[in-house]
């Protein structure tokens, strides 16, 4: 299995393990770290709608937690029949990281490469 069959493996894996009973919306991602690992993540939701958090800031917060801090790549995956891109809190947050981080959005029956740059210019940096 080359490395992109096994991001699209796990982000599938996660977005099974979503917890969304408000939304019924299953979000997965998986982020490849530069020394091989990946890390998933699912959308988790919360009564107080509010503190919900995304399918791609767990994953970032599981990897960087776990001490790593460089990024090449993620894989996004929702059953749906058409695409869905990282929100505008998710972007920043992986721009962090990497700004130019490969993104592969992957749906039912489709999927996209595309580069964070495109999503999020101009990203707030300190
Ligand atoms: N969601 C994600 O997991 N990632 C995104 O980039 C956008 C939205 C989740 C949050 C919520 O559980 C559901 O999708 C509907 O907004």
């Amino acid at each position: 299995m080359d490395i992109k069959d096994k991001l699209l493996a796990a982000a599938r894996e996660s977005a099974a393990n979503a917890y969304a009973p408000y939304s019924g919306f299953k979000v997965g991602a998986a982020l490849l770290s530069s020394s091989g690992n990946i890390y998933g993540g699912c959308n988790v939701e919360n009564a107080s709608y509010g503190l919900t958090v995304c399918a791609e800031r767990i994953a970032a917060f599981k990897a960087v937690s776990a001490g790593e801090r460089e990024f090449p790549e993620m894989c996004i995956y929702t059953d749906t029949d058409t695409p869905f891109y990282p929100c505008g809190a998710c972007r920043q947050v992986l721009s962090e990281f990497n700004p130019e981080m490969k993104l592969t959005v992957v749906w039912k029956n489709g999927k996209e490469e595309l580069n964070l740059n495109l999503l999020l210019p101009k990203q707030f940096k300190l």
